[in-house]
C-alpha cells in the first residue's frame, strides 16, 4: 500500500463518523472491531427538528432492530493502518511521483518514489485505486470511456470538533430559516457539530463565539440548552454529488471517493467505501483462481449501492438545507417533506433503512 500522505496525517483528518450495522460486522468478521467495539456508540436513531418541533425517529423500530455506530472515519483509519502492520503488511506513507501504468495487461504496474527518495517500480496482479477524489486512479481511465455525474451545492459544512459532552442523546438534524444543522458527537466528552454556511465563506469569518451562537439558535428548543466548551478543530467542507463509472479499467479497480462522492447529510461516504471493498475483496480473489466473473461484475453491482446512496444523500441535503434564492414554493415543498417524514411511519422508514444502509451488505451474519 502506497500513500502520498504522511501516517499522522491520515490518522489525525477530521472526517464523519457514523457506520452502518453492516459496516460494523464486516470489520468484525475481519477481526478489525476491538477498539470500535470498547469504544464505538451504538445509536437506533436520530432527532429531525423543523419548524420549532423536534421528532425522534426510531430506527430498530421502524428496521426491525437496526442500528448505526457513532465511530469516528479516523479512528476506523488507525486501527487499519496499525492491523496491516501487525500482520507484516508494506506499507509506505509520503510517497511521492505515483503512476500507475499497463492497465490492461494482466501485470499491472504501480510506481513511486520513497520517502528515502528511491524510485520503485511494483508489477502487480491487479491495483486497488483507493487513492480519494483528487487522486492518480480515476484520471488513468481514458476519459471517454468514463460517464461523470455530479452536481455541486450551493452551501457548506462549517464543522466543529468540541471538548464538551454531547447535549443530545442522538445525532440532531436540524432544519432553521438561517440553515441547516447538526449536533453529532464523538465520545461521552466531546462533540461534533455542523453549521450550514457559504460556500465561499472563510474560517476566518467565524470566531468559535460566533459559531456557539448561530448553533445555539439552529437547535433552539424550549427547556433545552446546548452546552458549549472548548473549539479543538474546525474545518470548512464542500458539497458535492459526484460518481463516475465504470469503476474499474482492465486491472484497475477504483474504490471509495476515488469513483464517487456524496454530501455529509447521509453519512455514507464512508460506507460506500466500506462495501466496494467488501465487493472488491472476493472478486480479486476468484479473478486471481482463475475466475474473472465476479471481478466483471464489479463496477456494477457496487454502482447500484452507490446510486441508491447518492439518491438518498441528496434527499436529505435538499429537505434539510435552506437553497439560496428558494421560493416560496420550494419552501413550503421542503416543510410539507419533513412533516411527511415525521409523520408517517411509512416515510419514517424508508429514511431509516436508507439511513441504516441499503442494500444490507450481503454474506454476513446479522447480530443476535
Ligand atoms: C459526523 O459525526 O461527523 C457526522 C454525522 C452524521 C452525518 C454527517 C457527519 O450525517
Amino acid at each position: 500500500m502506497v500513500e502520498i500522505r504522511s501516517r499522522a496525517y491520515c490518522e489525525a483528518r477530521q472526517r464523519a463518523g457514523v457506520l452502518e450495522d453492516g459496516t460494523v460486522r464486516l470489520l468484525r468478521e475481519a477481526g478489525l472491531a476491538a477498539r470500535l467495539d470498547r469504544t464505538g456508540l451504538e445509536h437506533g436513531g436520530i432527532y429531525l427538528q423543523f419548524a420549532g418541533e423536534r421528532h425522534h425517529l426510531d430506527f430498530r423500530a421502524l428496521t426491525g432492530g437496526r442500528t448505526v455506530t457513532v465511530y469516528a472515519q479516523t479512528e476506523v483509519v488507525k486501527d487499519l493502518i496499525a492491523q496491516r502492520l501487525a500482520d507484516g503488511g508494506a506499507v509506505h506513507f509520503d510517497v511521492t511521483d505515483t503512476e500507475v501504468d499497463r492497465l490492461k495487461t494482466d501485470r499491472p504496474v504501480l510506481c513511486y518514489t520513497s520517502a528515502d527518495g528511491t524510485r520503485h517500480e511494483i508489477e502487480c496482479d491487479a491495483i486497488a485505486g483507493c487513492d480519494g477524489f483528487h487522486g492518480i486512479c480515476r484520471p488513468a481511465i481514458p476519459r471517454h470511456l468514463m460517464t461523470v455525474t455530479e452536481r455541486e451545492y450551493p452551501f457548506a459544512w462549517l464543522g466543529i470538533l468540541a471538548d464538551v459532552p454531547p447535549s443530545t442523546d442522538e445525532l440532531i438534524y436540524a432544519h432553521h430559516a438561517n440553515g441547516f444543522a447538526l449536533h453529532s458527537l464523538r465520545s461521552p466528552t466531546v462533540s461534533r457539530l455542523y453549521l450550514q454556511v457559504d460556500p465561499d465563506e472563510s474560517l476566518g469569518n467565524w470566531p468559535d463565539e460566533e459559531i456557539w451562537d448561530e448553533l445555539a439558535r439552529r437547535f433552539e428548543m424550549p427547556g433545552w440548552t446546548l452546552k458549549t466548551g472548548p473549539v479543538l478543530d474546525k474545518s470548512i467542507t464542500p458539497m458535492r454529488s459526484f460518481v463516475s463509472g465504470p469503476m474499474r479499467y482492465g486491472r484497475l479497480f477504483l474504490a471509495g471517493d476515488a469513483a464517487h462522492i456524496v454530501p455529509p447529510t447521509g453519512a455514507k461516504g464512508l460506507n460506500l467505501a466500506m462495501a466496494d471493498v467488501a465487493v472488491l475483496a472476493p472478486a480479486l480473489d476468484s479473478l486471481l483462481h482463475g475466475d474473472p466473473g465476479p471481478a466483471d461484475t464489479y463496477s456494477d453491482t457496487c454502482l447500484q449501492r452507490v446510486w441508491r446512496a447518492t439518491h438518498f444523500s441528496w434527499w436529505m441535503t435538499t429537505m434539510l438545507h435552506r437553497t439560496p434564492g428558494a421560493d416560496a414554493m420550494e419552501a413550503a415543498l421542503q416543510l410539507s417533506q419533513l412533516r411527511y417524514v415525521a409523520r408517517s411511519r411509512a416515510a419514517a422508514t424508508s429514511l431509516a433503512e436508507n439511513y441504516t444502509g441499503y442494500p444490507e451488505l450481503p454474506g454476513l451474519a446479522r447480530p443476535g
